[in-house]
């Protein structure tokens, strides 16, 4: 019997997979190749935007067909639909066999023992905050990268956002398990790990006996060994100088700052219930650039958001001038049921128009980006080699630029360790080169 799991959302989705493939693996299940050959199908769903959302019902549509083939294929819906809906996902997709909560797939061996095919509905309540299904052991999907989640939901109810209404309150996930995940994961050899969570820098704030998020930091990015410590996704209104200062001086974790500013208008900021001006997230900045040297800069923004005038567009692209972001992810507003925003406010900026936003948004994103990469023409970088592309190495440098190595010396033993790099060329995308001698 083989197993197939589609994670259709972010890096948290993706970490959820490796341990839902745990548990089907301790169930008997081995991974199957394709999707078509599966007897038991695992979407893991988001929500963020209604885009997500349709491409589930559209595999479902597909998985109908798969059905009709193969009588003994299970389906089971977990990720973030189920919890944003309730109950009343279930009716919506009767082929599914199982629905379970996000929280709650730790229970899938009794779930799918227990019930019998298309009767059950398990999209359990987030009334308890169940963080219990962090300690099954993940399978993950590299040798070298891994994934490790420090805490689960949000509490910060941005009126657009449904992760909170998906994914319940924060709840941070007990600081000794992490590092012990941590030491495992680099005495395997990983070298690259990526702390997890809504808002990982608000880590310990539901639970006094915990540590902070910079001391957490601190302390994985002192295991002895050579790797890298990131982190995704922090929120600005808790971008501490702890923090900051803590990225600026430990050679371990990398120069690569991902902090959503979402929009450039303090007034959209407002009607998106984000905590923050404008003057604070820029001063959080300046503080970034004078710390750590050679910083990358990212953020994420949603554009068009209800009541978004030109002149608050606007705003937004003077943020990204000043803070000469080199990567941004920008979506289009996608009113989602059961937010704030959905109920309370008119989505009124019309569809071309958002996509012409975000448009020039990003060609503003790709001018500086293609810049910054022109300048390191000629420097040498370090790179986690992932994969072998065109002939090429391809990997990400210590600032999460994407770098590709040809030439003499270049080998796919070079792919989980880190090599230096010399830039000869680069573009928007990212930088090409040659090992450095
Ligand atoms: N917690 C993180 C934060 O505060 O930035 C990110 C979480 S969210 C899963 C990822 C991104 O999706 C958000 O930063 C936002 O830009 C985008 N997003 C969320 N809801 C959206 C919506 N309704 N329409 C468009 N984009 C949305
Ligand atoms: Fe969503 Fe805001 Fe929470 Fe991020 S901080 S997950 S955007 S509600
Ligand atoms: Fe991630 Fe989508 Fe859920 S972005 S947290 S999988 S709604």
């Amino acid at each position: 019997m083989t197993y197939f799991i589609l994670s259709m959302g972010c890096q948290m989705n993706t970490s959820d997979s490796e341990r839902i493939a745990t548990i089907l693996e301790n169930m008997g299940y081995t991974k199957s190749a394709s999707e078509n050959e599966a007897d038991f199908i695992v979407l893991n769903t988001c929500s963020v935007r209604e885009s997500a959302e349709n491409r589930m019902y559209g595999k479902m549509r597909m998985y109908r067909e798969f059905k009709k083939q193969n009588p003994h294929l299970k389906v089971l819906i977990t990720g973030c639909i189920p919890g944003s809906q309730g109950e009343a996902f279930r009716k919506k997709v009767p082929d599914a066999d199982f629905v379970v909560n996000i929280q709650n797939i730790s229970k899938i061996p009794e779930i799918v023992g227990l019930a019998k095919s298309n009767t059950i509905a398990t999209p359990l309540t987030l009334k308890e905050q169940n963080d219990e299904y962090f300690n099954v052991p993940p399978t993950y999907n590299s040798r070298f990268r891994a994934y490790v989640p420090i805490s689960i939901g949000c509490n910060k109810f941005c009126t657009y956002c449904i992760v909170p209404k998906a994914r319940g309150r924060e709840k941070s996930r007990n600081s000794n398990n992490i590092i012990a995940e941590c030491e495992l994961l680099v005495q395997n050899g990983y070298k690259e790990l990526t702390l997890l969570g809504q808002n990982v820098n608000s880590y310990g704030n539901d639970n006094n006996e915990e540590l902070s998020f910079p001391e957490l930091l601190e302390r994985i990015a002192d295991i002895p060994g050579e790797f890298w410590v990131r982190y995704t996704s922090s929120h600005p209104h808790d971008m501490s100088d702890a923090l900051i200062e803590l990225m600026g001086r430990h050679p371990k974790i990398p120069p690569y700052v991902h902090l959503p500013v979402q929009s450039g208008s303090d007034a959209v900021l407002k009607r998106m219930n984000r905590h923050y001006t404008i003057a604070h997230y820029l001063e959080r900045m300046r503080k970034v650039r004078a710390t750590i040297s050679n910083a990358m800069i990212s953020t994420d923004i949603v554009v068009g958001f209800c009541g978004e005038t030109e002149a608050d567009f606007q705003k937004t692209l003077d943020v990204c001038r000043e803070v000469e972001y080199d990567m941004i992810y920008s979506g289009i507003y996608s009113p989602r049921k059961g937010t704030y925003a959905a109920e309370h406010y008119k989505d009124d900026v019309p569809h071309e128009e958002k996509k012409r936003r975000d448009r020039t948004l990003n060609e503003l994103i790709g001018n500086i980006s293609n810049q910054h990469n022109k300048k390191m023409i000629g420097k040498e970088v370090t790179v986690l080699p992932e994969k072998i592309h065109k002939g090429m190495l391809q990997g990400k440098t210590d600032t999460f630029k994407t770098m590709q190595i040809g030439g003499e010396g270049v080998s796919d033993n070079l792919i989980g360790s880190f090599v230096r790099a010399r830039v000869t060329d680069a573009d928007t995308w990212g930088m090409s080169g040659v090992l450095a001698v």
